[in-house]
C-alpha cells in the first residue's frame, strides 16, 4: 500500500506504537516516530525525530508539528501512542500530581497532538487520525485518573470524527486489552499485576500482542476503513466479552480441554 505523505506516530520508540510504526513501514508508508526518549527501531526503514517530543507540552507539540512537516512532508496519517500507564492505589492515597501527569499526559497529550496535525489535515481535506484509549476507558478499575483519561480519548474521538467530518479526516480509537508490552511485563514482574488475572477474564484467555493492535491501526488508517470514522475498536482478545462471566461460574473451556 502507498500514500502520499507520512504516518507519525506518537510515543513510536517502545510498545504499541513501536509495533505501529515497524508494521506501517513494511506496507510501504513512510513513518516519522516521536518519543518523549527517542530510540531508533533498529532494522527499520521508520524515521526517527530525534528531539525529545513530549506530548503534554503544547509549546513544543506546536512547533513540533511544524518542524517535522517542514522535515519530512505533510502528515497525513497520525497515531496518538504515546501514553503512561495509570498508578493503582486505593482512593485515599491517589496523589494529585500523579492525576495530572497522566490526565496531562494520556489525555490532554492527545487531544494537542490530534489538534495540531488535525487541523492542517482539514486545511488540506485529507488525513486519518487513530488514537490509542484502552479497554480501562470502558471499564472501572482501582486507578482512577488513568481510566477518566482514556474514557475522555474515547469522547474526543468522537467529537473530533464529527469536527472534521467534511473535511475529509477520519478519527478513530482502539482500545487495547492488557497488551504484552515492555511496560506491561515489568508490571507483571513488579508483582504489581497478576498475569493469570489479567488473562483469565478474557475469552480468549490470553493477553494481547502489540501486533495485534497495530494490525487494527493499520486497517483503520488505511482506506480499507474509509467508510468509518468516530468508533472506538477493543482488541481485548474478549476482555470485555469475557469479564462478565465470572458472575455466572466462569467461562467455558474448549471442548476436551
Ligand atoms: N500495554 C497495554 O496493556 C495497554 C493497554 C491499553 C492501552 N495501552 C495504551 O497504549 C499506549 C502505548 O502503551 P505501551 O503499552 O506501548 O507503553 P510503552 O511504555 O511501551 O510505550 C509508551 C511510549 O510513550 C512514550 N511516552 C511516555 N510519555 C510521553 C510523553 N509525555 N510524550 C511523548 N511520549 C511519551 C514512552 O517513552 C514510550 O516509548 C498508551 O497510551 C497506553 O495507555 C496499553
Amino acid at each position: 500500500m502507498t500514500a502520499e505523505g507520512i504516518v507519525l506516530v506518537t510515543g513510536g520508540s517502545r510498545g504499541i506504537g513501536a509495533a505501529t510504526a515497524t508494521l506501517l513501514a513494511e506496507q510501504g508508508r513512510r513513518v516519522v516516530v516521536t518519543d518523549i526518549a527517542p530510540e531508533p527501531l533498529a532494522g527499520t526503514q521508520v524515521i526517527l525525530w530525534p528531539a525529545p517530543f513530549d506530548v503534554a507540552n503544547e509549546s513544543a507539540v506546536v512547533s513540533g508539528i511544524a518542524d517535522i512537516e517542514t522535515a519530512h512532508g505533510p502528515i497525513t496519517g497520525l497515531v496518538n501512542a504515546a501514553g503512561v500507564f495509570g498508578k493503582m492505589h486505593r482512593i485515599e492515597r491517589v496523589r494529585m500530581d500523579q492525576w495530572d501527569r497522566e490526565v496531562n499526559i494520556d489525555l490532554r497529550g492527545t487531544f494537542l497532538v490530534a489538534r495540531s496535525a488535525g487541523v492542517k489535515m482539514a486545511e488540506r481535506r485529507h488525513g486519518a487520525i487513530v488514537n490509542v484509549a484502552s479497554v480501562a476507558g470502558m471499564t472501572s478499575g482501582p486507578i482512577h485518573a488513568y481510566t477518566a483519561a482514556k474514557a475522555g480519548v474515547i469522547q474526543i474521538t468522537q467529537t473530533l470524527a464529527a469536527e472534521w467530518g467534511r473535511s475529509g479526516v477520519r478519527v478513530n480509537a482502539v482500545s487495547p486489552g492488557f497488551t504484552r508490552t515492555v511496560a506491561l511485563e515489568a508490571g507483571i514482574a513488579s508483582g504489581a499485576l497478576n498475569r493469570k488475572w489479567l488473562e483469565s477474564p478474557t475469552a480468549m484467555n490470553r493477553l494481547v500482542e502489540p501486533i495485534e493492535v497495530a494490525q487494527a491501526i493499520a486497517w483503520l488508517l488505511s482506506p480499507m476503513s474509509s467508510g468509518v470514522t468516530g468508533i472506538n475498536l477493543p482488541v481485548d482478545a474478549g476482555y470485555i466479552a469475557g469479564t462478565t462471566w465470572a458472575a455466572y461460574g466462569g467461562l467455558p473451556d474448549a471442548p476436551g480441554a
